[in-house]
């Protein structure tokens, strides 16, 4: 059986940062709302509560039965965790003098306690919390303090009166899953490993055979339709699907004209070499059609979406026969946990309004899988470097990358200033080896076709359109921060672009981050 370590998340920002650590240790996790721990699964070996945006003594703050796993399995509470396991078991938390913010020491640790095997003295530590520890339950003991905290970290060996089963209970009170802990890692893994005995299973390899196995059960001979973007996401997708059921998968790619130079083709190219059984549409003169005259945002984004879920149904429609939609849905899009504090920050992107009649069923096979896994399990299949390591794109494509109306003639000035940006950086190597196309998070370039400027190009005046080039460093596109790129490449491709692209006398570099900007400009 498949071992599990379960996060409940009573709505911190950095849950999501616990779940991928513990995947890094080759554990499968999940990470649930805090009021729905699956009792009875035999599969969890631990649990781990995390941080939260309230105080234990908010009104409206999250509680849990701690007896649904107290003493049954291991438990970590991190930051609001260890706040709750204290209140909860007869401790003391109370509202600290100042908040409790940034770095911090263990000047006290108790290296014997199996959570801090291998620890340093005065390991480094991250807090961030409001209200403070003042005693611990009855049968705990301390096993770390920092010069302001004394209850930094506690435990009890056996489980408090009430519970069943005799497994320990830890309680931090800073975040071993951010990287200013800088030992957090070791403590994870101490307790993932070491404590709950993880036999460390998962991995892209194991993913891979489990999947493809489920898959063939679960589809039969059942054949499958899935919508492939070019990205790394629904392309992995259909490479496992592919190896579980053949060419009972066909895939639709459809070109709504706004994809980047040549990009099209190359994706067709490389999705026949990886044996796809794929229908390429080229519906770019519907698109153009519609968008004629069309400047508003919102509006393009409309018409475009209703546009490829017209001639994505027209084309699916055509297979008769078939009984599932593939969906390349990875974990990030789904935790349904993130709307636990009401906060939305994205919300799940579905192929819309499929043809009823269709009766299709949804398979998501990337449904557990965070983007650093996707493409572990891309390289596992074997797929080329350049599809797992290709940069996000937008749905949308170059249309929310030209101000203004667009037109044919727009797309493929955007497309030459691109293609030259794109270049550049997956051949520029930074001082230590890499490209910064594989530093970078995504990048791309502007046309800001409403805006013309004045320059000189030999002897002549010119009046033509600026261009925005775009790079940001991210780990999940929730917040980003624009790119350093080195000046001497700013400079090379700003030359390169001004000359080459007629319809270009300007370029800028947008140095704006997220928030207060969005990556793309519409
Ligand atoms: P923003 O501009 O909101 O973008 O900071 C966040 C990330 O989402 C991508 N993006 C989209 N992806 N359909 C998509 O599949 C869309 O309509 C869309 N709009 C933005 C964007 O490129 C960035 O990675």
């Amino acid at each position: 059986m498949q071992q599990k370590i379960i996060i409940l998340d009573f709505g911190s920002q950095t849950t999501q940062l616990i779940g991928r650590r513990v995947r890094e240790l080759d554990t499968f996790c999940e990470i649930l709302p805090y009021n729905k721990f699956p009792a009875g699964d035999p599969s969890v070996i631990g649990v781990i509560l995390s941080g939260s945006p309230y105080s234990v003594h908010d009104p409206e703050a999250f509680r849990v039965d701690l007896l649904q796993f107290v003493g049954r399995v291991p438990v970590l509470g991190i930051c609001y965790g260890a706040q709750f396991i204290s209140h909860s078991l007869g401790g003391k938390v109370e509202k600290a003098d100042s908040r409790e913010y940034g770095r911090a020491n263990l000047q006290y640790i108790d290296k014997e306690n199996p959570l801090f095997r291998g620890f340093d003295d005065n390991s480094q530590v991250w807090m961030s919390h409001g209200d403070t520890i003042t005693s611990i339950p009855d049968g705990f003991q301390v096993i770390g303090s920092t010069k302001d905290v004394t209850n930094a970290a506690f435990w009890t060996k056996e489980a408090p009166s009430g519970a069943v089963g005799g497994a320990s209970v830890f309680a931090v009170q800073f975040h071993p899953e951010v990287f200013h802990t800088l030992q957090g890692k070791l403590l994870l893994k101490n307790f993932v490993v070491d404590i709950c005995g993880s036999r460390q299973q998962w991995s892209a390899a194991s993913f891979v055979d489990t999947t493809v196995a489920e898959l063939k059960q679960q589809l039969g001979h059942d054949r499958v339709i899935l919508g492939l973007s070019g990205g790394v996401d629904s392309s992995v997708a259909a490479v496992l699907l592919n190896r579980a059921i053949g060419d009972r998968l066909t895939c639709i790619f459809v070109d709504h004209g706004m994809l980047r130079k040549n990009e099209y083709q190359q994706v067709m190219a490389d999705y026949q070499g990886l044996g796809l059984n794929v229908v390429g549409v080229d519906a770019s003169a519907k698109f153009f059609s519609d968008l004629k005259g069309v400047t508003e945002p919102e509006q393009k984004r409309k018409i475009i979406g209703r546009d490829f879920v017209e001639v994505f149904n027209a084309e699916a429609k055509k297979i008769t026969d078939a009984r599932w939609l593939a969906q390349g849905t990875i974990y990030p899009d789904r935790i349904e946990s993130l709307n636990i504090t009401g906060k939305v920050i994205k919300s799940h992107h579905n192929v819309g309004g499929l043809p009823k009649e269709m009766n299709l069923r949804l398979c998501e096979p990337l449904k557990w899988l965070f983007k650093d896994e996707v493409r572990r399990v891309g390289r596992q299949l074997g797929m080329p470097e350049h599809l797992i390591t290709r940069h996000p794109f937008p749905g949308p494509g170059l249309a929310v990358r030209i101000l203004g109306d667009i037109t044919p003639e727009k797309v493929r000035i955007l497309q030459e200033a691109d293609d030259i940006y794109i270049r550049a950086l997956r051949q520029y190597r930074d001082t230590d080896g890499e490209t910064l196309y594989n530093k970078v998070w995504q990048a791309g370039v502007v046309l800001l076709s409403t805006v013309r400027s004045v320059g000189v190009m030999g002897d002549e005046r010119t009046y033509e359109h600026p261009v925005a080039l775009r790079a940001v460093t991210s780990t999940d596109a929730m917040t980003a921060d624009w790119a350093h790129l080195p000046y001497d490449f700013l400079a090379k491709v700003s030359n390169e672009i001004i000359n080459k692209v007629r319809g270009v006398n300007r370029v800028c570099y947008d140095i704006s981050s997220k928030p207060p900007a969005t990556i793309e400009w519409e």
